[in-house]
């Protein structure tokens, strides 16, 4: 499966580094933003060679000679992770200034799965818009909003939660945990075990 990762410049640039981690039996294009090789230094700890290491392909922002700035070239689909309001903005008015945003108007124009993990808050009247705009040209809006009802453990587990659905609009499954998929009794020492780590957080 051929599956192009975008990073942009939006806080969350980890969601598009476990992607990648995911995505490891997949055949990756990767595009990492100017902006979002900025964010990767202030919120990682990753080198950026580290980050490419992960991915199959990877190309710049710039280079519209890259084979998946075509439609005929053959990919399932794209993911941006995470997904700023300006190259959402940018992918809702057909503006293609750079190669991510170049991939989402292939994946739209031709009928592919596009998952844009957007990030910020809150959002305004254009960036709503902007996301409605989107959405009816066939993307698929996922806001990188983490459920709490698994228990997370760990940021880690957060984000592997947002993670795990922008994978299953890819019909790529995680063996995360999943809503009515716990056990009663597992669910209710998870729920004590649970009561006590939020206070230790609290102090
Ligand atoms: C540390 C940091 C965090 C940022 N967080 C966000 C964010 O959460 N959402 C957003 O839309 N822009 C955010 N920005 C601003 C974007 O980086 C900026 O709009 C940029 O033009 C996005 O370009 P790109 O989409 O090509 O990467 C952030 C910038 C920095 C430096």
């Amino acid at each position: 499966m051929r599956i192009v990762v975008g990073i942009t410049g939006a806080s969350g640039v980890i969601y598009g580094i476990r992607l990648l981690d995911f995505l490891k039996n997949a055949e990756t294009f990767l595009i990492i933003s100017e902006n979002a090789k900025q964010v990767i230094e202030i919120e990682t700890g990753y080198d950026l060679k580290e980050i490419e290491a992960k991915a199959t392909h990877v190309f710049a922002n710039n280079d519209f000679t890259a084979p998946v700035c075509s439609g005929s070239f053959l990919f399932e689909g794209a993911i941006i992770a995470p997904c700023s309001m300006k190259t959402l903005g940018n992918i809702a008015n057909g503006i293609s200034s750079t190669l991510i945003e170049r991939v989402a108007e292939v994946c739209l124009k031709e009928n592919r799965r596009l998952v844009l993990v957007t990030r910020e808050t809150p959002l305004s009247e254009i960036h709503l818009e902007n996301m409605l705009r989107v959405r009816r040209a066939g993307a698929v809006v996922m806001p990188a909003c983490p459920a709490f009802y698994n228990k997370p453990r760990s940021v880690l587990e957060l984000v592997d939660f947002v993670v795990a659905r922008a994978l299953d609009a890819f019909g790529i499954h995680l063996n995360t945990k999943r809503w009515g998929e716990q056990k009663e009794k597992q669910q209710e020492q998870e729920r004590k075990s649970r009561k006590g780590v939020w206070a230790q957080e609290e102090e």
